[in-house]
């Protein structure tokens, strides 16, 4: 199994994976300062949620660093919040982002004022390490609950890339489903749908699967409902960059038509996220921002204009699949059958 440089603590900068150039081009971009970290992360150099909070977890400690070069400041949240709110602004939908700035921000106040810059490392490192463990177990997880195919392989449908490259480099969440059969010795196909318009189906969960060996067939978003109807899905497995209480997903937009098609033919439909994915502040799917992106990435591929001039144009970049379309919800907890508020309130107990 491979594991991919995507979020690196390198010379005492942050260096990462630049995922817009995938497959192409393999290209690392240094960091050494919160505005550098949150452009990269708005401009998607890494994205997918978990690698969006490790990558900010980052961003805070080389804005630390920064700042130390040029002397311990006297008060540390008013030296890093300038810093704090760009990463914070950076991309709106994932939750990640949110939940590591909150692990690493209480450490500016509660850590002697010389050490924090390594209080902050140590607490990133930490991030890091417990994102790839909760990517193993999500995959063991979800792989025991994948339906029995007896005879034949198993056809596993994905949207978007929620792999290695968009968690801390390891296994990934949906991706890390797939790669927990393989490791359990099932036969295994995936259909990876492209995913208009940033393509990171075609570009990055291809490249990723294929790496391993894993047989990946691609298709256009608007080849699934065909597929679907013919019988040739066993299951849909996605990622998700947000997770309301009540198991309402949002994840990269083109999921919700997948889900409703899923039901409609009676596939199983799993969503694979770890609780930090979890926003127990959102009570629906109704409260979960959803990004719109600027128009040339529906206007241009790969930097050609493909849509007439003048054409309006609207770029939602996620949507909200509620969660009665849910048939599996996968943590580092455990598989839970059809998500509900009252389990998803229990998940957090323990
Ligand atoms: O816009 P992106 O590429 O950041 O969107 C990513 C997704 O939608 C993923 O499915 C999601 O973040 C889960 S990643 C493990």
């Amino acid at each position: 199994m491979n594991s991919f440089h995507v979020v690196q603590w390198i010379d005492g900068h942050l260096r990462m994976l630049d995922q817009r150039v995938l497959p192409h081009e393999e290209v690392f971009i240094d960091y050494t300062s919160a505005e550098e970290t949150a452009r990269g992360i708005r401009d998607m150099v890494v994205r997918g949620a978990p690698a969006i909070g490790c990558a900010a977890a980052f961003g805070v400690v080389v804005e630390a660093f920064r700042i130390a070069a040029s002397g311990i400041p006297s008060s540390w949240p008013q030296a890093m919040a300038p810093g704090l709110r760009a990463l914070e602004e950076s991309r709106p939908t994932a939750v990640n982002l949110r939940w590591s700035l909150e692990r690493m921000r209480p450490l500016l106040v509660s850590t002697p004022p010389g050490d924090v810059p390594q209080r902050l490392l140590d607490e990133a490192q930490a991030i890091l390490r417990e994102d790839h463990a909760a990517c193993l177990q999500m995959g063991r997880f979800g792989a025991r609950v994948l339906p029995d195919t007896p005879g034949r392989p198993l056809t596993i449908m994905t949207h978007c890339n929620a792999g290695a490259l968009a968690t801390g480099g390891v296994y990934g969440t949906a991706l890390g489903v797939i790669r927990g059969a393989v490791d359990a010795g099932r036969a295994v196909r995936v259909i990876a749908c492209e995913t208009r318009p940033f393509l990171q189906g075609a570009r990055l969960t291809a490249w990723e699967l294929l790496k391993d060996g894993i047989d990946t067939t691609l298709i256009t978003d608007n080849m699934a409902a065909h597929l679907m109807s013919q019988g040739l899905i066993d299951v849909v497995v996605v990622g998700s960059d947000r997770v309301a209480a009540n198991g309402d997903a949002a994840n990269k937009i083109g999921t919700l038509g997948h889900a409703i098609c899923a039901s409609r033919y009676r596939i199983p439909f799993m969503v694979v996220a770890p609780l930090s994915t979890v926003d127990r502040n959102a009570p629906d799917g109704s409260h979960i921002p959803i990004e719109e992106r600027p128009m040339t990435e529906v206007t241009h591929i790969g930097g050609v204009r493909t849509a007439a001039p003048g054409v309006k144009v609207r770029n939602p970049a996620f949507d909200v699949t509620p969660a009665e379309l849910i048939t599996w919800f996968v943590s580092e907890r455990g598989a839970m059958e059809h998500p509900t508020r009252e389990k998803m309130r229990l998940l957090f107990l323990g």
